[in-house]
């Protein structure tokens, strides 16, 4: 061999092993050059070229025509190679890579991270704990999350989004995830669906650790994001019918179970419109449907219902107090208050990345709620002629004398709103009876006097983390 030929050779087992198109066109070459070369050889022996015969010997004599053989190893080794490496860049992506090491890694965490926490979280925290990765243990839950903790960059610029999370969605639950814009709800549930990676804890999702068994846990699971991840050319119905061929619904029945979610939903008339063309209502019910498809164990709704009609909303919440049941847990997030006093057993208010209570919405109207809130609008001009600020402190004046223990909670304009406890209220006919009076004594224009709703606990949290803005929106927090 010449040393331009082993100049040759060497580029193409170069070329060959590291650029994957390349053995294709490599094989093609050298194939044609050892019939070439044959040619060359017949004809210096004076052959026609009718006298050229090749066999499978000649193009894989490994000593003359390497070139060959080296081309058929290299796909195989490619195979090799790269689904490696993409299992392990899967692996890292989910997280269970840096799993591995979360046992050593530790999470800077906030110095009270226990200590505010209520002592329903606390003992949800202790029961998770406890639960041991059996599938005894596991058996019962839709999803158990444990200890999750979730840190974006580093240094200076960090932001820890979740904080120590834990909680249980046991089988048949509808969990509601409440919480202000920026409380961490997506991030969980992200770290839920291995959109990313945990800085530290565990998920099981219907029995299976979901960094050691992805592929099981996403069989169980159907996600339905914030954001609509619908494919614009593609039609409602064919979004569908790819959906439940994904969720291993058989051929057979695709079409009757996407033609059930389609009138289920009311979208029959935009089944064949192109999601681009249809409306955002519309869209979240399709994202709804694409999750609930193939009966999932784990249903994740990150506010689903946003953008839908109050029909629609309703007819929605139906269909997920109708699906959420036997196996089947949910875990809901939304902004509507109204919505989760309607379908969740469990409610959990996250504020800064850290769950702040948990429990039945009653349960945290009862222990969370102060008792009653008083509302009162004033008249925008008062008869006495009084400026607004003198009329509001005028009409405190008044209620501090009716309900003694009632401490103002919010001023907004004209609308003043009072907290008072339980144990300050007396008979509530006297209450009314006083507050009718304060029409024409304390220019009262109209009132409202209720029990605490869940709106109004929830505002109690998410005070909390306004209070830690800047004013323009969810500042970086460092550390
Ligand atoms: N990829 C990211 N990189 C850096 N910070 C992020 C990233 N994703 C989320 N965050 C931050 O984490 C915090 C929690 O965000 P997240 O989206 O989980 O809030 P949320 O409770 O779902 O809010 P919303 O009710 O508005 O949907 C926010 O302050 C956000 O800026
Ligand atoms: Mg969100």
């Amino acid at each position: 061999m010449t040393s331009s030929e082993n100049t040759a050779i060497i580029i193409h087992y170069v070329c060959t092993f590291l650029i994957p198109p390349y053995p294709v066109y490599g094989a093609l070459y050298y194939i044609d050059r050892a019939y070439r070369v044959k040619s060359i050889e017949v004809a210096f022996q004076g052959g026609a070229p009718k006298d050229v015969h090749m066999t499978a010997g000649d193009y894989f004599d490994w000593t003359k025509h390497n070139g060959i053989v080296a081309s058929l190893i290299a796909p195989v080794f490619h195979t090799i190679v790269f689904s490696l490496l993409l299992y392990v860049l899967d692996q890292r992506d989910i997280g269970a890579l840096s799993m591995k090491c979360s046992c050593t890694q530790s999470v800077e965490c906030d110095c009270d991270s226990t200590e505010q926490q209520d002592e329903d979280v606390k003992q949800e925290k202790e029961r998770i704990a406890n639960v041991e990765a059996s599938p005894t243990d596991l058996s019962s839950f839709s999803v158990v999350v444990k200890d999750l903790w979730k840190k974006f960059g580093s240094g200076i610029k960090s932001k820890t989004a979740v904080k120590g999370l834990s909680f249980g969605v046991e089988r048949g639950e509808i969990f509601g995830l409440l919480g202000p814009n920026g409380a961490g709800k997506t991030s969980s549930l992200n770290m839920i669906t291995t959109d990313f990676p945990p800085t530290k804890g565990k998920v099981y999702v219907a029995g299976y650790e979901i960094s050691k068994h992805p592929m099981k846990a996403f069989e169980h699971m159907g996600y339905c994001p914030q954001a609509d991840t619908l494919w614009s050319v593609v039609t409602v119905k064919e979004h569908l019918q790819l959906f439940a061929r994904v969720r291993g619904i058989p051929w057979g029945d695709v079409n009757r179970v996407v033609d059930h979610y389609l009138s289920a939903l009311r979208i029959t008339e935009h089944a064949d419109k192109r999601s681009k063309h249809i409306s955002g209502g519309t869209k979240r019910k399709v994202c709804f449907a694409n999750a609930m498809l193939g009966d999932p164990d784990l249903l994740l709704l990150d506010e689903p219902s946003s953008g839908m009609d109050p029909s629609a909303r309703r007819f929605f919440w139906n269909t997920i107090s109708k699906n959420v049941k036997g196996n089947c847990g949910a875990i809901l997030t939304t902004h509507s208050m109204e919505e989760a006093d309607a379908l969740c057993s469990r409610v959990g208010i996250m504020v800064k990345g850290q769950l702040k209570c948990l429990g039945s919405t009653q349960h945290l109207k009862s222990t969370h709620g102060s008792g009653y809130t008083l509302e009162i609008k004033l008249a925008q001009t008062q008869a006495s002629g009084l400026s607004s600020d003198d009329a509001q402190e005028q009409l405190h004046n008044y209620i501090s004398q009716m309900l003694p223990g009632a401490t103002r909670s919010e001023v907004f304009g004209g609308r003043v709103t009072y907290k008072v406890h339980k144990e300050g209220v007396g008979a509530l006919s006297v209450i009314f009876h006083q507050l009718e009076k304060g029409k024409e004594t304390v220019g009262i224009e109209e009132y409202s006097f209720s029990q605490s709703t869940l709106e109004q606990v929830f505002l109690e949290f998410a005070r909390e983390q306004d209070d830690e803005r800047t004013g323009a929106g969810d500042a970086f927090e460092t550390k």
